[in-house]
């Protein structure tokens, strides 16, 4: 039996392709109002539009690459994503509250992971017409500029960001865990309230570093691959690496102050 190669130039095209296009349908979607419904609560949305920009990303991938898998944040419910050799992991519209409440700030994120590696990554800002991509190997970018993190920062200079949920009771230890432990340490904390576009961030350097205790794989999937390609570190908060198609505890930084910062969290979980 011949072996397939993985058309990595094609997947690449088709991923840059697709974020650029469901960014521009997001902006169009802004111009009329939209349906915005809870999920399991009213800090939880998702939007028509959510619904839109997914069917059409999944649509068009399932034209070029049929036997592709997908793991998408709105129809996961409804596909099998195991047996795929290549899965392609979306989130539609990553920050639906700021897309409902401020219309910027949130980002179109599409990863493709092959043999459950991560090659390629795409995070595009439709509002700031920012893609940040990276092909594993192949470096970061943010649209055609080359991004590396080659400043050495320390966990006192370090601009950290993190998200805490409110929604849902367990998930407010985020607060005693990341934000009171750690915003004494740091030079300033910040929420963006968009996962992807907080890790494409750190990957650009305009964030030093990124926190959260519990994320989706749609949510990491992408700015996961452009971090590691810009030399940051990815990994889950006790210093294991991520996984790539389930629920996660994630930190990613400018790798001079990985170990400080990991010390800092292991430390602030012993404590509990
Ligand atoms: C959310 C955003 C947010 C993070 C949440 C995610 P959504 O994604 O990434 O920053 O704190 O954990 O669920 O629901 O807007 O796609
Ligand atoms: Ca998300
Ligand atoms: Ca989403």
């Amino acid at each position: 039996m011949q072996v397939q190669e993985f058309p990595i130039d094609a997947v690449k095209q088709l991923a840059l392709r697709c974020a650029r296009a469901a960014g521009e349908l997001s902006l169009e979607r802004l111009k009329q109002p939209f349906s915005v419904e809870y999920k399991t609560s009213a800090s939880d949305l998702v939007t028509a539009v959510d619904k839109e920009v997914e069917q059409y990303v999944v649509e068009t991938i399932l034209k070029q690459f049929p036997d592709h898998g997908i793991l998408g944040e709105e129809s996961t419910s409804q596909r099998d994503t195991t047996n795929h050799e290549t899965l392609w992991i979306i989130d539609p519209i990553d920050g639906t509250t700021n897309f409902v409440h401020q219309q910027i700030n949130y980002s179109v994120s599409i990863a493709v992971y092959h043999q459950g590696e991560g090659v390629i990554g795409v995070v595009y800002d439709p509002s700031r017409g920012e893609m940040f991509w990276a092909v594993k190997g192949g470096g970061a970018f943010l649209n055609h500029r080359r991004l590396r993190l080659t400043r050495s920062v320390k966990l006192e200079e370090a601009l950290l960001c993190t998200s805490v949920f409110w929604n849902k009771r367990a998930e407010q230890i985020g607060i005693d865990q990341i934000v009171k432990q750690l915003a004494g340490k740091v030079r300033g904390m910040r929420l963006l309230g968009s996962a992807a576009l907080e890790l494409a961030y750190v990957a650009a350097g305009r964030l030093d570093g990124y926190v959260s205790m519990s994320l989706h794989p749609w949510d990491f999937g992408a700015g996961r691959i452009i971090v590691e390609e810009a030399d940051g570190v990815v990994t889950q908060i006790s210093g294991v690496p991520l996984p790539y198609a389930e629920n996660s505890s994630v930190m990613a930084c400018n790798p001079t102050f990985y170990d400080e910062l990991l010390n800092h969290l292991k430390a602030s979980f012993e404590q509990d």
